[in-house]
């Protein structure tokens, strides 16, 4: 597999006009940008990724787009450990472009952003450690030291990917939506002096994993059933990758694709540093994915050491045909003409 880029920055955007036909401008406009963009940079041998989603409020009353929206895409909740900033969630279109770094990925939303586009919000991620593991993952270490990548599904398992992460034909979604995913973004702040201030031991049983190497606490091997450790001798019962993923036949639907990176904001006006993660997540069904996983995540050992602060709900639109006339969210904009 590739690598996911180093450098990523996530955009988000309130669309400036008013009008069905002046939104098909604004995508038509960014299609030709997004191709000219990428293409230049593939001419110097420079890999340049953009993927464009839109928001549960694309589909209000402005464009008459209420009948066409995706069945989960809404304003994202608030879930009990939040404390969410408005200033960072949510957006009609959300733009997440990687680059070998987040200075590259900068220049290329700034080129991107048009006047039809309002800034909402934006941050920009690294991945310091970028690597690919044995089993084929891309892995990182997150800024609390540990590795992140493990648990995720294959992304070469195209049936997998196919149950997971794509929307297929049918399913009760509206036929625009075939080739896209959900996407769901949290910008979560991370208590790093406190976090700092813990033994590796307890580190570790908060995740239920090795600090130095990923290791799952079970032992080496990453298969392995929570059954033969059911009152939480080796992985504790609230370790975040035991509440992530319980691995039962009943939790194998909520499994999502993560694609995190980390953020370093400065200082707050406490001088308190804000940094910590960009969560990035991928999936078919947002509320059998994120929403299943986050409410059982909801009381775990984790929680008193993030705040989520911002994020939201959006839904990658699916890929151009590379016919002429073609472009990103084309479906949806005939769909609704
Ligand atoms: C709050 C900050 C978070 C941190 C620091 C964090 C960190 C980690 C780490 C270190 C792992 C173990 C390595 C791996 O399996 O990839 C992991 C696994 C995982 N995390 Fe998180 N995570 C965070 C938030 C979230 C959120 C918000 C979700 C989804 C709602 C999530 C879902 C998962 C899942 C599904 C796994 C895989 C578990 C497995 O298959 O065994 N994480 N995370």
């Amino acid at each position: 597999m590739t690598l996911p880029p180093a450098g990523a920055v996530l955009a988000a955007f309130d669309v400036r006009v008013g009008d069905l036909g002046a939104l098909a401008d604004v995508l038509r406009r960014l299609s030709v940008a997004v191709g000219q963009v990428v293409g230049r940079f593939a001419g110097v041998g420079r890999l340049v990724e953009v993927t464009v989603a839109v928001g549960a409020s694309l589909f209000d009353t402005r464009f008459g787009l209420g009948g066409h929206r995706p069945r989960g895409l809404v304003e994202m909740p608030v879930f009990p450990n939040d404390v969410l900033d408005p200033a960072r969630c949510h957006g009609d279109l959300l733009l997440q472009v990687g680059a070998v770094d987040a200075a590259t990925a900068r220049s290329v939303v700034d080129e991107l952003a048009g006047a039809d586009l309002v800034p909402r919000w934006r941050v920009e991620g690294f991945r310091d450690e970028n690597a690919v593991t044995e089993a084929g993952r891309a892995s990182d270490r997150n800024l609390f030291g540990f590795r992140e990548g493990a648990g995720n599904p294959d992304v070469r398992d195209e049936a997998e990917m196919d149950r997971l992460v794509w929307v297929g034909n049918g399913g009760g979604e509206p036929v625009w939506t075939a080739g896209g995913t959900y996407q769901v973004v949290r910008v979560i702040r991370f208590a790093t002096a406190l976090w700092d201030g813990e033994s590796v031991g307890r580190q570790e049983a908060v995740f239920g994993r090795r600090k130095a190497d990923g290791v799952p606490l079970s032992g080496e091997a990453e298969s392995f059933d929570y059954r033969a450790d059911p009152s939480g001798q080796l992985i504790a019962l609230d370790a975040h990758i035991r509440r992530a993923n319980p691995r039962t036949p009943e939790t194998a639907g909520s499994r999502i694709l993560r694609r995190g990176y980390s953020y370093r904001g400065g200082v707050d006006a406490a001088g308190r540093r804000d940094e910590g993660m960009l969560f990035v997540c991928f999936q078919q069904d947002v509320e059998r994915g994120f929403a299943t996983v986050q409410r059982r995540l909801a009381g775990e050992a984790l929680d008193r050491y993030v705040l989520p602060v911002g994020g939201g709900y959006f839904f990658v639109l699916p890929g151009m045909s590379g016919s002429a006339g073609d472009y990103l969210g084309r479906a949806l904009i005939d769909a609704a003409s």
